[in-house]
Protein backbone atom coordinates (compact mmCIF):
# COMPACT_ATOMS: atom_id res chain seq x y z
CA UNK A 1 0.00 0.00 0.00
CA UNK A 2 2.97 2.19 1.20
CA UNK A 3 4.82 1.90 -2.24
CA UNK A 4 1.16 2.72 -4.04
CA UNK A 5 1.21 5.83 -2.43
CA UNK A 6 4.95 6.24 -2.89
CA UNK A 7 4.72 5.61 -6.50
CA UNK A 8 1.70 7.94 -7.15
CA UNK A 9 3.56 10.83 -5.70
CA UNK A 10 6.83 9.93 -8.00
CA UNK A 11 4.51 9.90 -11.00
CA UNK A 12 2.59 12.95 -9.73
CA UNK A 13 6.54 15.06 -9.59
CA UNK A 14 7.61 13.32 -12.90
CA UNK A 15 4.45 14.88 -14.97
CA UNK A 16 4.91 18.06 -13.31
CA UNK A 17 8.10 18.42 -14.44
CA UNK A 18 7.75 16.83 -18.03
CA UNK A 19 4.80 19.54 -18.61
CA UNK A 20 7.06 22.12 -17.42
CA UNK A 21 9.68 21.26 -19.73
CA UNK A 22 7.56 20.78 -22.58
CA UNK A 23 5.63 24.45 -21.77
CA UNK A 24 8.95 26.05 -21.45
CA UNK A 25 10.02 25.18 -24.64
CA UNK A 26 7.00 26.17 -27.03
CA UNK A 27 6.05 29.15 -24.54
CA UNK A 28 8.84 29.97 -22.16
CA UNK A 29 11.23 32.52 -22.78
CA UNK A 30 14.68 31.68 -25.16
CA UNK A 31 15.92 35.51 -26.34
CA UNK A 32 17.06 36.73 -22.85
CA UNK A 33 20.62 37.99 -23.40
CA UNK A 34 22.08 35.50 -20.75
CA UNK A 35 20.06 32.44 -22.56
CA UNK A 36 22.66 32.55 -25.28
CA UNK A 37 25.42 31.45 -23.78
CA UNK A 38 27.43 28.71 -21.47
CA UNK A 39 29.50 31.23 -19.93
CA UNK A 40 29.43 30.68 -15.85
CA UNK A 41 30.61 34.43 -15.32
CA UNK A 42 27.70 35.67 -17.64
CA UNK A 43 25.36 33.38 -15.99
CA UNK A 44 26.38 34.85 -12.64
CA UNK A 45 25.79 37.71 -13.54
CA UNK A 46 22.63 38.01 -14.60
CA UNK A 47 21.41 35.90 -11.55
CA UNK A 48 22.98 37.96 -9.28
CA UNK A 49 21.22 40.78 -11.20
CA UNK A 50 17.81 39.32 -11.58
CA UNK A 51 18.07 38.68 -7.73
CA UNK A 52 15.84 41.70 -6.93
CA UNK A 53 15.31 43.01 -10.19
CA UNK A 54 12.95 42.74 -13.20
CA UNK A 55 14.27 41.01 -16.66
CA UNK A 56 13.66 44.11 -18.30
CA UNK A 57 15.43 46.90 -16.11
CA UNK A 58 18.07 44.16 -16.00
CA UNK A 59 18.83 44.05 -19.46
CA UNK A 60 20.47 47.51 -20.07
CA UNK A 61 22.90 47.52 -17.28
CA UNK A 62 23.80 43.38 -17.93
CA UNK A 63 24.89 44.41 -21.43
CA UNK A 64 27.00 48.16 -20.44
CA UNK A 65 27.98 45.98 -17.45
CA UNK A 66 29.84 43.16 -20.07
CA UNK A 67 31.14 46.19 -21.65
CA UNK A 68 33.06 47.42 -19.23
CA UNK A 69 33.79 44.20 -17.37
CA UNK A 70 34.33 41.32 -19.75
CA UNK A 71 35.31 38.34 -17.94
CA UNK A 72 36.01 37.93 -14.14
CA UNK A 73 39.77 38.84 -14.45
CA UNK A 74 38.77 42.24 -15.34
CA UNK A 75 36.00 42.16 -12.42
CA UNK A 76 38.32 41.41 -10.16
CA UNK A 77 40.72 44.01 -10.78
CA UNK A 78 38.78 46.85 -11.38
CA UNK A 79 38.54 49.28 -8.51
CA UNK A 80 35.29 49.32 -6.42
CA UNK A 81 33.95 52.45 -7.53
CA UNK A 82 33.97 51.53 -10.86
CA UNK A 83 31.97 48.44 -9.88
CA UNK A 84 29.47 50.78 -8.01
CA UNK A 85 29.17 52.87 -10.81
CA UNK A 86 28.45 50.39 -13.20
CA UNK A 87 25.80 49.48 -10.56
CA UNK A 88 24.20 52.81 -9.88
CA UNK A 89 20.61 52.73 -10.49
CA UNK A 90 20.12 48.80 -10.01
CA UNK A 91 19.75 49.17 -6.22
CA UNK A 92 20.39 46.47 -3.59
CA UNK A 93 24.56 47.87 -3.08
CA UNK A 94 25.25 44.85 -1.45
CA UNK A 95 25.10 43.06 -4.35
CA UNK A 96 27.32 45.12 -6.28
CA UNK A 97 29.81 45.15 -3.27
CA UNK A 98 29.49 41.23 -3.20
CA UNK A 99 29.77 40.59 -6.94
CA UNK A 100 32.98 42.45 -6.38
CA UNK A 101 34.70 40.02 -3.39
CA UNK A 102 33.22 37.54 -5.03
CA UNK A 103 35.17 37.96 -8.15
CA UNK A 104 38.17 38.42 -6.20
CA UNK A 105 37.43 35.25 -4.58
CA UNK A 106 37.33 33.08 -7.64
CA UNK A 107 40.47 34.63 -9.30
CA UNK A 108 42.35 34.31 -5.85
CA UNK A 109 40.76 30.77 -4.50
CA UNK A 110 40.16 29.37 -7.79
CA UNK A 111 42.17 30.33 -10.79
CA UNK A 112 39.48 32.61 -12.03
CA UNK A 113 37.58 29.36 -12.83
CA UNK A 114 34.09 29.03 -11.68
CA UNK A 115 33.60 26.29 -9.27
CA UNK A 116 31.27 23.68 -10.77
CA UNK A 117 29.28 22.23 -7.53
CA UNK A 118 26.48 23.75 -5.88
CA UNK A 119 28.48 23.90 -2.50
CA UNK A 120 31.01 25.44 -3.53
CA UNK A 121 29.83 28.46 -5.45
CA UNK A 122 26.90 28.62 -2.52
CA UNK A 123 30.20 29.76 -0.04
CA UNK A 124 30.81 32.61 -2.33
CA UNK A 125 29.94 35.91 -1.51
CA UNK A 126 26.33 37.07 -2.40
CA UNK A 127 25.54 33.71 -3.78
CA UNK A 128 23.07 31.80 -2.03
CA UNK A 129 21.83 28.40 -2.40
CA UNK A 130 19.45 28.76 -4.58
CA UNK A 131 22.16 31.09 -6.95
CA UNK A 132 24.30 28.04 -7.27
CA UNK A 133 21.55 25.95 -8.25
CA UNK A 134 20.70 28.03 -11.21
CA UNK A 135 24.17 29.08 -12.16
CA UNK A 136 24.95 25.25 -12.31
CA UNK A 137 22.16 24.23 -14.21
CA UNK A 138 22.33 27.03 -16.92
CA UNK A 139 26.26 26.93 -17.14
CA UNK A 140 27.15 23.25 -16.71
CA UNK A 141 23.47 21.57 -16.72
CA UNK A 142 23.94 20.23 -13.56
CA UNK A 143 20.90 18.49 -11.96
CA UNK A 144 20.14 21.21 -9.14
CA UNK A 145 17.16 22.57 -7.30
CA UNK A 146 16.44 26.13 -7.59
CA UNK A 147 13.88 27.90 -4.44
CA UNK A 148 13.50 31.54 -4.89
CA UNK A 149 10.59 33.94 -3.84
CA UNK A 150 8.78 32.96 -7.63
CA UNK A 151 9.32 29.23 -7.23
CA UNK A 152 8.03 28.91 -3.63
CA UNK A 153 4.53 30.60 -4.97
CA UNK A 154 4.16 27.97 -7.83
CA UNK A 155 4.98 24.97 -5.63
CA UNK A 156 2.94 25.96 -2.84
CA UNK A 157 0.04 26.37 -5.13
CA UNK A 158 0.80 23.61 -7.62
CA UNK A 159 1.30 21.61 -3.98
CA UNK A 160 -1.24 22.79 -1.81
CA UNK A 161 1.99 23.44 0.45
CA UNK A 162 0.44 24.87 3.85
CA UNK A 163 1.82 27.38 5.85
CA UNK A 164 3.89 30.14 5.69
CA UNK A 165 7.36 29.77 3.17
CA UNK A 166 9.30 31.76 5.72
CA UNK A 167 9.07 29.40 7.93
CA UNK A 168 11.90 26.73 8.59
CA UNK A 169 9.28 23.56 8.33
CA UNK A 170 7.95 25.26 5.17
CA UNK A 171 11.05 25.94 3.66
CA UNK A 172 12.86 22.55 4.09
CA UNK A 173 9.92 20.64 2.59
CA UNK A 174 10.15 23.25 -0.78
CA UNK A 175 13.52 22.13 -0.65
CA UNK A 176 12.78 18.74 -0.28
CA UNK A 177 9.99 19.02 -2.87
CA UNK A 178 11.91 20.61 -5.57
CA UNK A 179 14.51 17.98 -5.54
CA UNK A 180 12.17 15.33 -6.04
CA UNK A 181 10.65 17.17 -8.87
CA UNK A 182 14.40 17.65 -10.57
CA UNK A 183 14.04 15.85 -14.17
CA UNK A 184 16.40 13.42 -15.18
CA UNK A 185 16.86 15.34 -18.66
CA UNK A 186 16.51 19.10 -19.84
CA UNK A 187 17.50 20.82 -16.23
CA UNK A 188 17.87 24.22 -18.36
CA UNK A 189 14.45 23.59 -19.91
CA UNK A 190 13.12 22.83 -16.31
CA UNK A 191 14.87 25.33 -14.29
CA UNK A 192 13.75 28.10 -16.83
CA UNK A 193 10.36 26.74 -17.10
CA UNK A 194 10.09 27.21 -13.52
CA UNK A 195 11.70 30.89 -13.45
CA UNK A 196 9.03 31.33 -16.45
CA UNK A 197 6.07 30.14 -14.60
CA UNK A 198 6.38 32.14 -11.87
CA UNK A 199 7.31 35.36 -13.57
CA UNK A 200 4.27 35.26 -16.38
CA UNK A 201 1.79 33.39 -15.47
CA UNK A 202 1.67 32.00 -11.44
CA UNK A 203 2.15 35.89 -10.47
CA UNK A 204 1.57 36.78 -6.94
CA UNK A 205 -1.64 38.79 -7.79
CA UNK A 206 -4.13 37.92 -10.43
CA UNK A 207 -2.65 34.71 -11.88
CA UNK A 208 -2.85 33.41 -15.17
CA UNK A 209 -4.45 29.95 -14.47
CA UNK A 210 -6.58 29.70 -17.76
CA UNK A 211 -3.44 29.65 -19.73
CA UNK A 212 -1.48 27.37 -17.15
CA UNK A 213 0.25 24.17 -17.84
CA UNK A 214 -0.59 22.97 -14.69
CA UNK A 215 -4.21 24.26 -14.14
CA UNK A 216 -5.60 20.58 -14.38
CA UNK A 217 -3.18 19.31 -11.41
CA UNK A 218 -2.64 22.63 -9.49
CA UNK A 219 -4.25 22.41 -5.86
CA UNK A 220 -4.73 25.86 -5.63
CA UNK A 221 -6.66 26.75 -8.03
CA UNK A 222 -8.73 22.96 -7.84
CA UNK A 223 -9.70 24.37 -4.21
CA UNK A 224 -9.85 28.01 -5.51
CA UNK A 225 -7.01 29.49 -2.93
CA UNK A 226 -4.89 30.97 -5.34
CA UNK A 227 -5.37 33.82 -3.55
CA UNK A 228 -4.16 32.08 -0.20
CA UNK A 229 -1.14 30.59 -1.22
CA UNK A 230 1.26 30.91 -0.54
CA UNK A 231 0.18 31.57 2.73
CA UNK A 232 1.20 35.33 4.37
CA UNK A 233 3.75 35.53 7.13
CA UNK A 234 1.70 34.86 10.73
CA UNK A 235 0.59 38.03 12.48
CA UNK A 236 2.40 38.67 15.68
CA UNK A 237 0.05 38.46 18.86
CA UNK A 238 -1.08 42.07 19.53
CA UNK A 239 0.43 42.55 22.63
CA UNK A 240 -1.44 42.91 26.06
CA UNK A 241 -1.28 46.54 26.71
CA UNK A 242 -1.65 47.20 30.58
CA UNK A 243 -1.47 50.37 32.17
CA UNK A 244 -0.67 51.04 35.56
CA UNK A 245 -1.58 54.02 37.62
CA UNK A 246 0.61 55.13 40.60
CA UNK A 247 -0.82 57.59 42.94
CA UNK A 248 1.46 59.28 45.88
CA UNK A 249 -2.14 59.54 47.67
CA UNK A 250 -2.57 58.42 51.25
CA UNK A 251 -5.57 58.55 51.81
N1 LIG B 1 15.11 35.41 -12.57
C1 LIG B 1 16.13 34.82 -11.96
N2 LIG B 1 16.91 34.18 -12.85
C2 LIG B 1 16.36 34.37 -14.06
C3 LIG B 1 16.68 33.96 -15.37
N3 LIG B 1 17.77 33.23 -15.61
N4 LIG B 1 15.89 34.35 -16.38
C4 LIG B 1 14.80 35.09 -16.12
N5 LIG B 1 14.45 35.51 -14.92
C5 LIG B 1 15.21 35.15 -13.89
Amino acid sequence: MKRIVVSAIAQQESAFSERLIDWQKQHGRHQLPWQQTRDAYRIWLSEIMLQQTQVTTVIPYYHRFLQQFPDVRALAAAPVDQVMSQWAGLGYYTRARNLHRCAQAIVQQHGGVFPVDVESLAALPGIGLSTAAAITAFAYGTRAAILDGNVKRVLCRAFGIEGFPGQPAVERQLWQLAASLLPEQDIEAYTQGLMDLGATLCTRTRPRCETCPMQARCIAHETNRTSELPMRRPKKATPEKRSYCWSNDRR
